[in-house]
């Protein structure tokens, strides 16, 4: 046993943190997407903000124990490591101010729905891509940043696995978050 490998160990338990927290993130996302009432959508939206104290706890922990172990045995100008800070930069970023500011917004919509069926603004704020291309894309980085550390590509193929894991994440935000068939269709009928 030696230190770098009990701070690696670290580095994992960090990633656990973040990767734990985005999971219960996403039931959430689809439970509140799902959600007929004001009964329905206050449990999921409390979870989901209650969750979000986690992850500074995970980006710190990977950021210090990346950072001993980068002095340590790497340097900063390799390639794989300087591009996955960069994205776990992004994600620190987009976290708070696109997911939990749209996070604020659907609480507000949700106060002013009040009890009952929610309406249409209430709806539409459960969808917003706010919050589920940040959920998607951040977790596409972090899969990104994984193949980086694991695979340690050059620089090309860093940026490749981090970018394209933004993309896919995004892509499958806006699929997921799309509104089902029948509202589609209620909104396109003529008001009678
Ligand atoms: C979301 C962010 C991050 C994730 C998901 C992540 C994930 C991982 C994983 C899974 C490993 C184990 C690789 C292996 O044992 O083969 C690892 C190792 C490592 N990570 Fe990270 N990491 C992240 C951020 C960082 C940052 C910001 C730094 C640098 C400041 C960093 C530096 C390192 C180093 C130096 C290793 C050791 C590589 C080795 O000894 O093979 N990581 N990381």
């Amino acid at each position: 046993m030696d230190t770098y490998h009990v701070v690696l160990y670290i580095h994992f338990l960090a990633l656990f943190v973040g990767i734990g927290a985005g999971a219960v993130l996403l039931v959430c996302l689809f439970q509140l997407r799902t959600a007929q009432t004001l009964a329905d959508a206050v449990p999921w939206g409390t979870v989901a903000g209650k969750t979000e104290r986690a992850f500074p706890i995970a980006i710190l922990g990977l950021f210090g124990s990346g950072a001993y172990m980068t002095s340590d045995v790497w340097t900063w100008g390799t390639g794989w490591i300087y591009i996955s800070l960069a994205g776990l930069v992004l994600i620190s970023l987009q976290g708070p101010l696109v997911g939990g500011r749209t996070g604020k917004e659907l609480e507000r919509a949700l106060h002013a729905n009040g009890p009952g069926p929610l309406g249409p603004k209430a709806r539409r704020m459960t969808r917003h891509p706010g919050m589920w291309v940040t959920e998607f894309a951040n977790l596409g980085v972090v899969f990104g940043i994984v193949w980086n550390m694991t695979q340690k590509p050059g620089v090309g193929g860093a940026v490749a696995a981090v970018v394209g894991g933004y993309v896919i994440g995004a892509a499958l935000a806006l699929w997921f978050s799309r509104a089902p068939h029948d509202e589609l269709a209620a909104a396109a009928e003529p008001a009678a």
